[in-house]
């Protein structure tokens, strides 16, 4: 088995591709579209780059598979089912709840369906999923959001925004469905009961003290050396520091844009009459109200 990741630099979003070197069955993990919120333009700088492995390699593209739905970039996994059909896209059955929310959060269109049908699987918690020759198994890892799923494929896991390299963390927990006990549950009763050998493929690295990127450990090394939530941590403590800190954070810089599009499975806005597509952003008048009276 063997894994390449992708680097988005502008969202430090780590993308990965697997695959089974024999037969060439391969998976996709976590695919970006990049995304000017300011020219509204999309570039397909990475589809480009993981088609030309995909071809380099002779790879047979089973699976597109979502750890969440992201908050901090476009999925492209609508970009992979037009060159690759038959590719299947999957997300955890439990993103039926982000849709909900996000539906009442962004006012969508009465029409918007939550029942999860924009994906083609909907995976359930700790499913068995074959990928031709490749085994992946889907753990529940909720917390940052309460649809994550990391996926464990051989003795490799990845974590999406559950856990990043020891030296940064774990995902932030505040956003609607985030728990930061969850995630800790996550952390320690799932992803830490797997082998300490176990490879760690990590959703983001955000390079904290302008280090080079790093995306892969073990669980071994997280369980000693992760920054917030070591084998050691309680979950009191880890609570109080995770629910402290995101109390501090900003909102992602495509939170709406990313949100809009993932939780419809990657499908881009319709177009209009016009034939252009938009967004929607919300438009907090707050502190107008509060002037005008
Ligand atoms: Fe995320």
């Amino acid at each position: 088995m063997k894994v390449e990741h992708f680097y988005d630099q502008e969202t430090n979003t780590l993308t990965y591709v697997v695959w089974d070197t024999q037969t060439r069955d391969a998976v996709l993990i976590d695919p970006v579209l990049g995304y000017s919120p300011i020219t509204g333009k999309i570039d397909i700088n990475q589809f480009d780059a993981v088609c030309s492995l995909i071809a380099e390699k002779g790879l047979q593209l089973r699976w597109i598979f979502e750890t969440h739905a992201h908050a901090d970039h476009i999925s492209a996994s609508q970009l992979y089912k037009q060159r690759f059909p038959q590719a299947i896209l999957g997300i955890s059955e439990h993103i039926v709840a982000v849709q909900q929310v996000f539906k009442i959060v962004l006012s969508l269109d009465a029409a918007f369906d939550t029942s999860g049908s924009q994906f083609d699987v909907l995976i359930k918690d700790g499913e068995c999923l074959s990928a031709g020759t490749l085994q992946i198994q889907a753990l529940p890892t909720p917390g940052h959001t309460p649809a994550c799923l990391s996926f464990h494929i051989g003795d490799h896991v990845f974590t999406g925004d559950a856990l990043f390299m020891e030296d940064y963390g774990t995902g932030r927990c505040d956003f609607p469905g985030g728990n930061a006990a969850a995630l800790y549950h996550s952390v320690h009763e799932v992803l830490y009961s797997l082998p300490d050998e176990t490879h760690v493929w990590v959703g983001h690295d955000y390079q904290p003290n302008g280090r080079e990127m790093l995306c892969q450990t073990t669980i071994g090394a997280q369980k000693k050396a992760n920054i917030q939530l070591s084998e050691a941590t309680t979950e009191d403590t880890f609570v109080a520091f995770r629910q402290g800190r995101d109390a501090g954070l900003s909102t992602p810089r495509l939170l709406y844009a990313s949100i809009q599009v993932n939780i419809a499975g990657g499908h881009l806005p319709e177009p209009d009459d016009s034939g252009k597509r938009y967004l929607k952003m919300p438009f907090n008048a707050d502190a107008w109200v509060s002037v005008a009276g």
